[in-house]
């Protein structure tokens, strides 16, 4: 059985269809829900699944105690859903191509620093692009640069705001991203 740790920010939308969808999996098990932000939604739903969770500053994430917890549990995958700190060197190398992220657009494009939820829809929309969608990638050390395992688009009218465009991408989201995890766990 692998041992996942999901690490969000905020609100845990996607946290909590993984947490669903590996409910009842015989080949991996959410063992921890883990948040740089003690008031974060995604923690109260990890709550309601019985997921352990861990809360730790950026500071704390810098000196390693992220890495320890992570080690202590002997998580086998990070599964990176709403997380907004560059994540430590450190910690990326402890889980070399075990480390994966979502990211809520077409990689490369809207990628980077800066980039992330509701910045990347207004961008989209800025941009007057036709579509949008998904990427999940493995995490290197170079922001949104990890191999792309895997993308899905959705179109967009001219009608589209940054919410709509926002709600489709979740819809992407929490269609796909369970899925591409469960893939994952022959490795
Ligand atoms: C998701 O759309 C995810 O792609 C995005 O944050 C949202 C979290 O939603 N991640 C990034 O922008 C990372 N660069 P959720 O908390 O409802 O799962």
């Amino acid at each position: 059985m692998k041992r996942l740790a999901i690490l969000a920010s905020g609100s845990g939308s996607n946290a909590e269809k993984i947490m669903e969808y590996f409910k009842d999996s015989q080949k991996a098990t959410i063992s921890l829900v883990a948040s740089n932000k003690a008031d974060a939604f995604v923690l109260e739903r990890a709550r309601k699944f019985g997921v352990p969770t861990f809360t730790f500053t950026r500071k704390e994430m810098d000196a390693g105690l992220l890495l320890n917890k992570l080690q202590e549990e002997k998580i086998d995958w990070v599964i990176l859903a709403g997380f907004l700190l560059k994540i430590p060197e450190d910690l990326i190398r402890a889980f070399p191509d075990h480390m994966v992220n979502i990211h809520p657009a077409l990689l490369p494009k809207y990628g980077g620093k800066g980039m992330y939820g509701h910045h990347v829809h207004e961008a989209v929309k800025a941009a007057g692009d036709t579509e949008t969608g998904i990427t999940i990638h493995l995490v290197n050390e170079h922001y949104d640069e990890g191999k792309i395992i895997f993308q899905a688009a959705t179109s967009l009218t001219e009608e589209d705001t940054p919410d709509t465009i926002a709600q489709k991408v979740h819809a992407l989201e929490h269609r796909y991203f369970p899925e591409v995890i469960d893939s994952l766990m022959e490795k």
